[in-house]
């Protein structure tokens, strides 16, 4: 099974950046260990903190990968063009976060992806992924 994980905006940051949100790992790091946890799994990671590239992968691999695992960061606030290329391609895509955005800024809670994915994990920590992961391995 092939799976996508695609990060947005700052999420190159992680392990750097509000630790008190984020952690202190860096998601290369992080991506290791989930490659040998699932290691029945064909798993790739794309990140980029350009929109278009965002979408570009998003159309790249959504006709043709088993499952895409989106954390659009920043964008997932602001971008109909990243919620129409979701609804655009065949692949189920679950949208997950680190943090509850819920309990942060009200700008938070409004996410223009949600509408067109699967499901949506958020709120434990880089776990969130696992879960997303999970949710493909039958
Ligand atoms: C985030 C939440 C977003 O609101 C924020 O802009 C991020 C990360 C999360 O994973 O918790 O950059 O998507």
């Amino acid at each position: 099974m092939k799976l996508q994980i695609i990060n947005g905006p700052n999420l190159n940051l992680l392990g750097k950046r509000e630790k008190n949100i984020y952690g202190d790992q860096s998601f290369e790091d992080y991506f290791k260990k989930l490659k040998i946890k699932f290691n029945n799994l064909e798993l790739h990671y794309f990140q980029s903190n350009i929109e278009g590239e965002l979408i570009e992968k998003i159309q790249e691999v959504g006709f043709n990968f088993d499952g895409i695992i989106i954390n659009a960061a920043a964008y997932t606030h602001t971008s109909v063009g990243i919620g129409d290329a979701i609804r655009s391609v065949s692949s189920p895509v679950i949208e997950v976060h680190i943090s509850n955005t819920y309990s942060r800024e009200e700008f938070r809670h409004k996410s223009f992806l949600s509408a067109h994915v699967k499901g949506v994990i958020l709120g434990f920590g880089l776990k969130s992924y696992d879960l997303a992961i999970e949710s493909f391995n039958k």
